[in-house]
């Protein structure tokens, strides 16, 4: 007889919400093509599992059999592996057993990557990501509108393209991977393939310019929250516009603006996290969050950066820098230290005494306390 073996199983991650629902035909050919959002169909008086069993019974016109209901099974796909929560069913009669999908493990859509993916299914790994990102998210407007691309020249340049044809503050972009990062003053930005959080929101403040100037340390406070509350106390920022664990730098920021003839029209915030192993060349420099297993899931922890920025922008849009003066002092590890400044060509050294609220480091030196608007502390020599 020629009846395909049918599975059908509901994603719900850990806060019970449902990502998607997952049907497939056949057993050793790809279900993977088959995943759909179930789009808000649960009728009055059905759980959502009730619901995804109904979906697939009308759409393939099988009788289906739940295997289990409100269990936690692992499948491995032969192109890659989930966890499944919920319910799992197949075909009445079908040899699709419950013992092949104990078989196998989980892998959080943050390590996708790593496994050896077809081509073709790299549309499917971007998307499963982007509905596990969107279950973390806690924000409304920064993160709401993502794109995530498996590999980019620059995600400033695709949220920049993105700004200009009119995208709306709080588009988010996500990379993989970045063949020509940029960093601040001319550098690049390197970053091992699946080893950074590599980002850019569009922002867009109504501000003035000088205030507006400012956005790169509410970028930093965030990434600083976000860091901390992931297990990294240590975390601290360095003005203007990185954050570094202990000496080394694990995060940098570069805002660029999108403008037109009326002036600025929106701020690129580009952010990059090491959050695996740092390239060898920049270690002594560079740290990254975690390495190997211990590498943390870089959806959560954008997730929770969306947040923080959200939170801090808005305070920030109605009091500028002033509105945060808490979080600056607390975040702000250079702060009473010993420290080298560039300005330009300059050289300045002296005790750093704090952020000023129009973004100004105050330097004291052994003329007095100057306040430095631009350029950047000298850390490493190389
Ligand atoms: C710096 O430290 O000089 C800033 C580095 C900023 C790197 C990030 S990675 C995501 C975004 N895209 C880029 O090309 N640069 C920023």
């Amino acid at each position: 007889m020629n009846t395909p073996n049918v599975a059908a199983a509901l994603i719900i991650n850990e806060a019970g919400e449902v990502l998607c629902t997952l049907r497939g035909a056949s057993k050793h050919a790809s279900v993977a093509h088959k995943w759909e959002f179930p789009g808000g169909k649960i009728e009055p008086g059905e759980t959502a599992e009730q619901a995804a069993v109904r979906e697939v019974q009308e759409e393939l016109g099988l009788e289906i059999e739940p295997l289990g209901t409100g269990c936690t099974v692992e499948h491995a796909y032969p192109e890659f592996t989930v966890r499944l929560n919920g319910v799992l069913c197949a075909a009445k009669g079908s040899t699709w057993t419950l013992r092949e999908h104990l078989d196998a493990r989980w892998v959080a859509p943050d390590r996708l990557e790593e496994l050896d993916f077809a081509a073709a299914d790299t549309a499917i790994l971007l998307w499963l990501k982007e509905r596990f990102f969107g279950s973390c998210l806690r924000t409304e407007r920064f993160g709401r509108y993502p794109t995530f691309l498996a590999e980019c020249s620059s995600t400033n340049d695709e949220a920049l393209r993105l700004a200009e044809a009119g995208a709306p503050e709080g588009t988010l972009v996500v990379a993989n991977v970045q063949r020509a990062g940029r960093g601040r003053l001319g550098r690049t930005w390197l970053s091992e393939p699946g080893q950074g959080l590599l980002f850019s929101l569009v922002a867009r403040p109504q501000l003035p310019p000088e205030v507006a100037a400012t956005l790169p340390l509410v970028a930093g406070l965030a990434v600083t929250a976000a860091l901390r509350e992931a297990g990294a106390p240590e975390a601290g920022l360095k003005w203007p516009n990185d954050v570094l664990l202990g000496e080394r730098k694990v995060c940098g920021i570069l805002c660029e603006a999108q403008t037109s003839a009326r002036g600025i029209e929106g701020i690129i915030v580009g952010i990059g996290v090491n959050t695996g192993a740092v390239p060898e060349s920049l270690a002594h420099r560079a740290i990254a969050l975690g390495s190997g297993a211990q590498r943390p899931d870089r959806l959560r922890l954008l997730a929770r950066i969306c947040a923080h920025f959200e939170a801090l922008y808005g305070r920030w849009l109605t009091g500028g820098l002033a509105a945060l003066r808490a979080e600056l002092d607390a975040a702000d590890c250079k702060r009473g230290n010993p420290i080298t400044v560039k300005p330009g060509r300059e050289v300045l050294t002296g005790i750093a005494r704090g952020i000023r609220e129009d973004g100004a480091l105050l330097l004291e030196t052994a003329s007095g306390t100057e306040a430095i608007l631009c350029g950047e502390i000298v850390q490493w020599h190389d």
